[in-house]
């Protein structure tokens, strides 16, 4: 213990928490499609360049300012400046809308999971998916009827959530990413294996890596790199931060922050070739282009990949039942972060234990999640993850970079990670900081925006968009700057051990 904070039982167990963030639905699903989007294999430039100029960076400057300032994000932040407290709590408020449709989601997995082994879905996978299964109504207001099985999933994926965290740092985070994360790798790599020895697995293979290098030239292409990479790492979500926070005085920062990098990139590869794969399987077996059965999200998970695992015999439910439960294990180790992040940001403030914590934290998320159990669920979801990432992780990811680029200045963190780790960086990471990633964040926000001003998202009325969308960001600003006017309660964190002078 360190000044009475929790602490990871070794640093391996802090980087396999770290990766389980990352490592997440984003990497399966989201992924394959976005490289096959954006030229194929020519994607791959543009990714690279956001991880070594975003990535990397911003994930040293997440894990040195947590384990600096020894605090949950709203904390850490306050040490740094005070005045910029509430940027810590914005995502820690945002954090919750995750939750809500990241169970719902985990709660389908679950149900399909079991369908595998007997294809329960029949043979419209579709049909089955949004009018027998979700019972989808006709509008994002319409909420039509309670779906139990996906409310039973939610509970009890919340109740894990909360066993896990009710655990502590050590005893449950740790654990439960050591288990599930060898697990989830293991299983990906025999889908993988599986996929790419399926008849017409190298056409999908061709269809994702053979490079478009037009592409190149396109804005958007670069957006999508930098938004994928802020994605998948769990950046600017009060994660990183907070986990670094458990760290022990000494430990090495630069190289982590490789590290977990380097494991959720190779981690996405292999996805995108199981997925790919399996897609170029689809594709032949049906006669049809890869162009024509390629998608993403839930269409690819609940829709596509259903109806394949159907075509396949007895490999199907194998493979079915892998697909499905890999979601769930991906899944739960980037839910457990965020419930971590929201608990250590309550207790820093509170000092209340960290057991009531977690138990009212999650009776009010499954509480909330609860809603999304209905025949509206879908809608909201679709809503809420494009505000919340076009608009909460780009602007805390921008403000954040403000904040320690031009505020506090990159030196105080680059001499404080670079005392401590093995491998120096250098002012190159200044400049990123202060330059680099403030600007393609700007730009990624420009161009949301003004595709959003041209028509909502999604083809949705304004009406929803407003409500579900634009609320959920105001509502998250604003609840972030009334908490942050609220004094800090928890007698351990009013210190700043390692300058030895009271900040806050
Ligand atoms: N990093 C996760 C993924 O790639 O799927 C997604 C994610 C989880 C983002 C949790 C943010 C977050 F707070």
């Amino acid at each position: 213990m360190d000044n009475g904070r929790e602490q990871w039982g070794s640093k391996l167990g802090f980087i396999l928490a770290a990766v389980g963030s990352a490592v997440g639905l984003g990497n399966i699903w989201r992924f394959p499609y976005v490289v096959y989007e954006n030229g194929g294999g020519a994607f791959l430039v543009p990714y690279f360049v956001a991880i070594f100029t975003a990535g990397i960076p911003i994930l040293i400057l997440e894990y040195g300012m947590g384990h600096k300032f020894r605090g949950s994000t709203p904390l850490s932040i306050a040490r740094a400046n005070k005045k910029w407290e509430w940027l810590g709590w914005w995502p820690v408020v945002t954090a919750f809308f995750i939750l809500s449709y990241y169970s719902m989601i985990l709660s389908w997995a679950m149900k399909y999971f079991t369908l595998s082994f007997n294809k329960g879905w029949g043979s419209n996978t579709d049909a089955f998916f949004h009018n027998d299964f979700l019972q989808l109504t006709s509008s994002p207001f319409e909420f039509g009827n309670f779906i139990w099985p996906v409310l039973l999933g939610i509970l009890l994926i919340w109740g894990i959530g909360w066993f896990i965290c009710y655990k502590g740092v050590k005893g449950g985070i740790e654990k439960l990413n050591k288990i599930l994360l060898p697990t989830l790798i293991g299983i990906i790599v025999i889908i993988a294996i599986r996929g790419v020895t399926l008849e017409g697995a190298t056409l999908g293979l061709n269809k994702l890596f053979t490079p478009d290098w037009s592409r190149l030239t396109d804005p958007k292409v670069w957006i999508s790199a930098y938004g994928q990479v802020f994605y998948s790492l769990s950046l600017a979500m009060g994660i990183m931060m907070t986990y670094s926070s458990y760290l022990p005085r000494k430990t090495d920062i630069n190289n982590s922050a490789f590290m977990t990098a380097f494991a959720n990139c190779g981690f996405e590869f292999l996805c995108a070739i199981g997925v790919f794969a399996i897609l170029g399987f689809m594709a032949t077996s049906q006669g049809v282009g890869v162009d024509e059965v390629v998608s993403s999200g839930v269409g690819l998970a609940f829709v596509v990949f259903p109806e394949v695992f159907s075509a396949m015999g007895a490999w199907g439910s194998i493979l079915g039942a892998l697909f499905f439960i890999s979601l769930v294990f991906a899944g739960l180790t980037s839910l457990v972060s965020l419930v971590e992040a929201i608990t250590a940001s309550i207790i820093d403030k509170t000092g209340w234990e960290r057991k009531k914590v977690v138990s009212g934290l999650c009776i009010v998320g499954a509480t909330i999640s609860s809603v999304f159990a209905t025949g509206a669920g879908l809608y909201l979801l679709d809503i809420i993850d494009n505000f919340v990432n076009c608009y909460a992780i780009v602007g805390v990811g921008l403000l954040e970079a403000i904040l320690i680029g031009w505020i506090v200045k990159p030196d105080i963190i680059r001499n404080h990670v670079n005392k401590i780790s093995y491998f120096r960086i250098g002012k190159w990471w200044d400049f990123i900081v202060k330059f680099v990633t403030p600007t393609m964040l700007i730009i990624m926000l420009v161009q949301s925006l003004i595709s959003e001003l041209k028509s909502p998202y999604g083809g949705y009325p304004l009406a929803a968009t407003l409500v579900y969308g634009w609320a959920i960001i105001g509502f998250g600003v604003i609840v972030a700057l009334l908490i942050s006017r609220k004094p800090w309660e928890n007698k351990s964190s009013d210190k700043n051990e390692e300058d030895g002078e009271v900040v806050i």
